[in-house]
């Protein structure tokens, strides 16, 4: 039975507690009346046996008695709806505004993890503890799903959208990352780690391994810049403002805009997932007042280039 307790090691994030809190709430209520329907049941098994006589039960329903099992449920179900909603708004879904943001893409079948300064590290998350972290997640193949036990976070990575979750880890240690959803054959094996070390310890491993790697010494924002010079993608799209082919980059991201959609005029915010999907389904969403003659960057771009030319698309403003 011990190992029932290894599915809910210490926990060691900043609000891993409320879901366990809201995990047990559950549990009592679900273990409460599965014990009373069983109890109930054998119950009336033995009492009603057939004991070999003539009569039949002559009950033929009870109007109270089933007002009160629809109400009472209701009630609980509802109870369970709004605990529910509370943990995931006021916790799950709230990252800190100091929060640092790490890339994360999922691969068959390893963890890919990209750093602010552009840094990647391979199954092996570092990380300060006592600062909030928030990941964007993607996949460069099927869905993954990321999930750490000792912090009690579990999100999916699907390929083509970015899904994000973030924690804060409170203690020093190595915790297991284990891929939760069935991904092919090494799917078990899909297995990282997070490495939670001390603020200062942290910072200089991260000055020291950024001067390192050739292309990756470069930030995000510098990559993306050198990588659509690569791909000439500047030569319909200007950077200051200037009209263009197709729209400048200047000021886009996060902007409203009026595209076409199906032959349907539709507002949307240039946000990751919108500049994404114009990336590689550049016909999907046209902007108003442009022709759709970009060509389709899919599979030209790695998850990794297309994050970096966002980033570039970010720091446009
Ligand atoms: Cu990745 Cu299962």
């Amino acid at each position: 039975m011990l190992w029932i307790l290894s599915l809910f090691p210490k926990i060691t994030s900043s609000y891993g507690k409320e879901v366990d809190n809201l995990f047990w709430f559950i549990f009592f209520i679900a273990l409460f009346f599965f014990l009373l329907v069983q109890i109930l049941m054998i119950y009336f098994v033995i009492k009603y046996r057939n004991r070999g006589e003539e009569e039949v039960s002559k009950v033929e329903g009870n109007t109270f008695l089933e007002i009160v099992w629809t109400i009472i449920p209701t009630i609980i179900l509802i109870v369970i709806f709004f605990y529910g909603v509370y943990v995931f708004d006021n916790f799950q879904r709230r990252p800190p505004a100091n929060s640092m943001e790490i890339k994360v893409i999922g691969h068959q079948w390893w963890w890919e993890f990209q750093y602010p300064n552009g840094y990647t590290t391979r199954d092996t998350l570092i990380i300060p503890v006592n600062k909030p972290i928030k990941l964007i997640m993607t996949s460069q193949d099927v869905i993954h799903s990321f999930f750490v036990r000792h912090f009690r976070i579990k999100e999916d990575l699907v390929p083509g959208r970015y899904t994000w979750t973030w924690f804060k880890a409170v203690e020093p240690g190595m915790y297991d990352i284990q891929c939760a959803e069935y991904c092919g054959s090494r799917h078990s094996k899909m297995i990282g780690y997070i490495k939670a070390i001390d603020t200062k310890e942290f910072e200089s491993w991260l000055a020291s391994v950024s001067k390192e790697a050739d292309l990756s010494s470069l930030s995000p924002v510098e990559r993306g810049k050198r990588i659509s010079q690569l791909k000439g993608c500047n030569s319909c799209h200007s950077v200051d403002g200037s009209p263009g082919v197709g729209p400048t980059w200047k000021g886009l991201y996060n902007h409203e805009m009026v595209v076409i959609e199906g032959g349907k005029e539709k507002k949307v915010i240039a946000d990751e997932n919108y500049l994404r999907e114009s990336i590689v389904n550049p016909n999907a969403k046209i902007v108003k007042g442009y022709q759709g003659i970009m060509p389709s960057y899919q599979g030209q771009l790695s998850e990794d280039d297309i994050l970096a030319i966002i980033e570039y698309i970010k720091s446009l403003k």
